[in-house]
């Protein structure tokens, strides 16, 4: 039966596998240096995973954490929406994996790409599905390892030195209060950037064989970025998208509390801060010890502002991201 009420944040949690790599650890494997790093772009440290921390156990652990902060049994879950860009396997997708994890056999499971803006895709997803009566209480994981598919040779630095591993998750189901919950979600693309920041390698746009072996000599299967290409769309688009969100809904930049922004690069999002005339020590940053964690990032530092107390209950939140595709989105919510 359709709900005809808002969706509203449950309850939310994160993990990232316990090993520290900091800049002076990356310096020893090629040639950076911390202060290249924290100049460029805010990051001290960030995540690595191990064996045992793929996507989908890291998505398990923040999944239980959420999962008890929203005050349910993981019974509860009916729909797991699954965000990543470096997924367990090829398919199926990680939400199956994670959900096999969690004992839940039965419940719909969905995987969403859509890389650094994934979370806001799939929370925007669930927004829907719960509103037309489709789920009740969806579970929203966006979850990544890096670490293992990064080119530690001078050649990928620009791109390596900026990513880490980690998994978010929040739990989004009805409510009655009217004044609660997720008020709009702006999601945009736009695929002529597809190639600006992507892996070429291994794909099925390759023939007769999907994983050439040409991938591991001419570097086709590490990450490429045009890094200025990127940070210009970031920091066009992102005010454009936030500034569409308020039109939306006719809230004023004044009435947002708090803006949890994607963690691409501190500089990024200083700027767009900036451009906005938004006071710096509203926007939540936290790229400095978790680099950018890709799908993951918007709910790790969505988590952390709340448990430092600066996302409260009737807070007006704006989540903002962009990304590979090019994707960029914003979604406001009043938690
Ligand atoms: O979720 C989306 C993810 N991506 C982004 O948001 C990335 C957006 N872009 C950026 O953040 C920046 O473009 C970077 C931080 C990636 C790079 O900063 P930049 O100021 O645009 O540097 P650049 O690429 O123009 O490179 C400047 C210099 C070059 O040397 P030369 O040609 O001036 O001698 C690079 O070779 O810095 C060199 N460089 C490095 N040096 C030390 C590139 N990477 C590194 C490195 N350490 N890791």
């Amino acid at each position: 039966m359709a709900h005809d009420a808002a969706t509203k944040i449950w309850g939310t949690g994160f993990y990232v596998p316990p090993t520290v790599v900091t800049n002076d650890d990356l310096a020893k494997r090629f040639d950076t240096s911390d202060e290249w790093i924290q100049q460029r772009s805010g990051i001290k440290e960030r995540r690595y995973s191990t064996a045992e921390d793929t996507p989908a156990a890291m998505g398990e652990k923040a999944a239980r954490k959420a999962i008890e902060d929203a005050g349910l049994e993981v019974s509860d879950i009916d729909t797991i929406i699954v965000a990543s860009l470096s997924p367990d396997h090829d398919f199926p997708g990680v939400a199956c994996f994670v959900q096999h994890r969690l004992g839940l056999p039965g419940t719909a499971c969905i995987d969403i790409r859509n890389q650094c803006t994934g979370l806001l895709y799939s929370l925007a997803t669930a927004d829907a599905f719960i509103r037309v009566g489709q789920a009740k209480h969806v579970l929203v994981i966006g979850t990544e390892v890096h670490s293992t598919g990064l080119d530690f040779s001078n050649e990928g630095r620009d791109v390596t030195v900026l990513f880490g591993d980690g998994a978010a998750a929040m739990v989004v189901g009805p409510t009655d209060d009217p004044k609660r919950g997720f008020l709009t979600h702006c999601l945009r693309a736009d695929g002529s950037g597809a190639k600006q920041l992507w892996i070429p390698a291994p794909g099925s746009s390759y023939f007769p064989h999907r994983a050439p072996k040409s991938m591991y000599e001419d570097r086709s299967m590490y990450p490429q970025m045009n890094g200025r290409a990127v940070f210009k769309f970031a920091c066009t688009k992102l005010p454009e998208i936030i500034g569409e969100a308020l039109a939306k809904t006719g809230y004023g930049q004044d009435d947002i509390d708090v803006l949890v922004p994607h963690q691409a690069n501190m500089r990024i999002n200083e700027m767009v801060a900036k451009q906005l005339g938004f006071p710096q020590d509203k926007v939540v940053h936290n790229i400095q010890k978790y680099g950018n964690t890709t799908a993951a990032s918007v709910g790790i530092a969505f988590h952390e502002a709340k448990q430092d107390g600066r996302i409260q209950e009737g807070s007006l939140v704006m989540l903002a991201a962009f990304g590979s595709g090019f994707t960029w989105a914003a979604s406001l919510v009043r938690i």
